[in-house]
Order: structure tokens, then sequence, then C-alpha cells
């Protein structure tokens, strides 16, 4: 144990260091200057690179200091060797002259700094230096992890939330069709009975008027049916971005340019299509919130290996940086949906420039035909 009469260890406990070094001389100079520069330590020696692996395997080092050449080995390569271990201890290379060259590629490499061996008097701030730079660097890799690990979690939970959200639609959406709409319709069959049946002129007058609220009922839950879990998904991905389109012309009068270039649409998969349909409605909604007056044009296309999803409009566009900061959930939201399927949106917008939303979505590989799957 290495101790002083003036203690300034960075530490609490004694510093347990290991010295690389082929020197018997240079190891009690570096013991001596440890001593007089307050560090309280236990020093252990290793002066070849079986000694060094062996002792890196049976101790906990807070420190390593290396000489930068030990016969057969170099401190690039104990570097290289200390990179294996889970949580390797930061090291500084005490060395004669090694040009300046080496100094900083060493440091590049990772080694927290240089001492030149006529310099030791000043051992204890490069140790304390190298330790705390340590631990900001381990800090900030916690940090890093921490917060991957926390990005993952909200990527599960807006997975998980869109997955809800749907199947709550489609739920809503049987549930209107088996209830609601079932009860309407036994009741429309009720209500011409009673409107063919009737004496009374005016009886018949208010029978025919119900039918009308009854139709127009009718029709309301077929709308919000479609809105909530799109029946006409089941037809394919072009004519339900069709009926999408012309919902969106008739409800703004804002006409929508669609060019629909799909071959392969049998192929896609239901969670693609859901995908796409939900981009291409949010666009459009956005579109009619915040480009009411702009030209839209919607491109679909199978093209290649991947399905594209295009809505672009010649509006006022906006700020991107904005995107961090605003309330709205709508183009969040469509990114990790995008992400769900395994592919991405591109969103690109300007002031002045107009915006562009672009689903990109890897299409399933057709499989091989037998004859070739079979070839070597
Ligand atoms: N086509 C567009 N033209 C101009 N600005 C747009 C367009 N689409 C989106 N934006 C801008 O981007 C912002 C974010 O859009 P996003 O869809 O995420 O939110 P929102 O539409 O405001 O609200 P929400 O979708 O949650 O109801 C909008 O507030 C708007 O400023
Ligand atoms: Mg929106």
């Amino acid at each position: 144990m290495i101790a002083s009469k003036s203690q300034s260890n960075p530490t609490d406990k004694p510093l347990n260091i290991l010295h690389l070094e082929d020197s018997d001389a240079d190891h009690l100079l570096l013991a001596r200057a440890l001593r007089s520069s307050g560090i309280v330590a236990t020093l252990t020696r290793a002066d070849d690179r079986a000694s060094f692996l062996a002792l890196m395997g049976t101790h906990t080092f807070d420190l390593v200091l290396m000489d930068f050449r030990l016969p057969g080995f170099t401190a690039l390569q104990a570097w290289d060797a200390l990179a294996q271990w889970p949580l390797p201890p930061p090291c500084v290379l005490v060395s004669g002259a090694i040009g300046e060259a080496a100094a900083v590629a060493a440091i590049q490499t990772g080694f927290s700094d240089y001492l030149h061996k006529n310099d030791l008097q000043a051992i204890g701030q490069v140790v304390t230096r190298a330790l705390k730079l340590h631990q900001l660097q381990q800090a900030r890799a916690q940090a890093a992890r921490d917060l991957q690990a926390s990005e993952q979690r909200i990527t599960q939970l807006a997975h998980h939330l869109q997955t809800s959200l749907e199947q709550e639609r489609a739920d809503i959406s049987r549930e209107i069709h088996d209830d609601i709409g079932g009860s309407l319709a036994a009741l429309r069959l009720d209500v011409a009975w009673i409107e063919r049946h009737a004496q009374n002129p005016a009886l018949r007058e208010r029978a025919a008027s119900a039918q009308d609220v009854i139709a127009h009922a009718l029709a309301a839950t077929q709308r919000i049916m479609q809105n909530t879990r799109p029946a006409i998904l089941d037809q394919g991905l072009g004519p339900s971005v069709q009926w999408l389109t012309q919902a969106h012309t008739r409800r703004t009068g804002q006409p929508v340019q669609l060019q629909c270039q799909l071959d392969t649409e049998h192929a896609l998969h239901d969670a693609v299509r859901l995908t796409a349909y939900r981009i291409v409605q949010e666009a459009l909604t956005n579109i009619s919130k915040h480009a009411p007056q702009a030209h839209v044009r919607v491109h679909l296309s199978d093209a290649g290996k991947a399905l594209t999803v295009e809505v672009t409009d010649n509006g006022p566009g906006f700020d991107m940086q904005q995107l961090r900061t605003t309330a709205g959930f709508g183009l969040k939201g469509l990114g990790e949906r995008a992400k769900n399927i395994g592919g991405w949106l591109d969103i690109s917008s300007q002031p002045g420039q107009g915006t562009s939303l672009t689903l990109t979505a890897p299409l399933p590989t057709p499989p091989m035909p037998a004859a070739q799957a079979l070839t070597p």
C-alpha cells in the first residue's frame, strides 16, 4: 500500500492501480511519485503480457498505468486486450519519449492521458483527471443506455397503442354494425310496413319521414364504420385510397390527383395496407387543416421491392424544426406506424415550398419457383 501524509485521493477508498512496466527502477520511481502526490493506492506490477492478462483476470483495477514499450508487447496491444473486458478501467501512458504523433494516436484510441516519465511530479493530477474523465464517460454511456432503453419502451408503447387503437376501432365498428345497424335495418322494415298499411294519410306521411331519418342514420353508421375500420380495405389499397381521396374532395371541395401503379396489390400484408391507408388519411386531414388551398397529389407504387405511398401538396409548408416542439401527434404517430411494418416515413417540407409525405415499406419477397428453389 502506498500512502502519504497529505492525502488527496480522488476516491474515498485506496485506489487499486495496475502498473505495466518492465523496469524495476521506473516502477519504484512511479510508486514514490504517487506517494508524494498524496494518492493512496495499492500498486500492483505486471511486466509482460501473460502477467498483465492474468492480473486483469483475477483483480479489479481502478486504473492502469502503462509504459509504452515492453519486451514483445506494446501499450496499444495491451489496450486492445483490455477492450475485450466488459468494463475496462481507464488507462494512462506513463512512458519515455514516444513522439507527439504516437501520443495523440494513443489518446485517440482511448487512453485517458499521456505522462512523460520525466514529469512524474504531475502523476497526482494526471491520475485524478483520468479517474474523473472515466467517471464522466461512464455516466455518459449509462445515460445513453438509459435513453436507448427509454426510446425502445416508447416505441413499444406506441406500437401497443396503435394496435389497441385499431383493435378498439374494429370492435366499435362491429358493434355499430351488429347493434345499431341491425336495429336500424329492422326498424326500417317495420316503418315500411306501417307506411304500407296505414289508412290515415297523416300517419303515412309521418312514416315516410321516419324512413328518411332511418336512411340518414344508416348512412351515418356506414360512414362511421368506414372511418373506424375501413371495410373497403378488403377490396384493396388502390380502391380504398380512391375512396379516401373522393371523400376528401366531396367534403372539402379540394381536388386530389390520384396515380395508382400497384401490380402486386394482392401480396400486400393487411398491416401494410392499413398503415398506407392511415398515412394517406392523416396526410389528407392535415392538408384540409393546414393547406386547404393547395393542389394535392397522391401516388401509390409497388415498383421495385417496396411499396411507396406519396402525398404531396404545394401549400404553405412548414419549418421541419417545429416538428420537435409541435403539440400535434399525427405525423409522429405515422412515423411509428411506418416503423412497425418495417418501413419508414420521409417528411419533407419548407415554408412556402409545400409538403410531401412518403411511406416506403418493403414488399414480401415472392416465393421462388420450385425448380429454382431446388437448384443448389
Ligand atoms: N400539409 C401540411 N401543410 C402545412 N403544414 C403542415 C402540413 N402537415 C403538417 N403540417 C404542420 O406540421 C404540424 C404537425 O402535424 P401533425 O399532423 O403532427 O399535427 P396536427 O395536424 O397539428 O395535429 P394532430 O394531427 O395531432 O391532430 C402541424 O401542426 C402543421 O403546422
Ligand atoms: Mg395532423
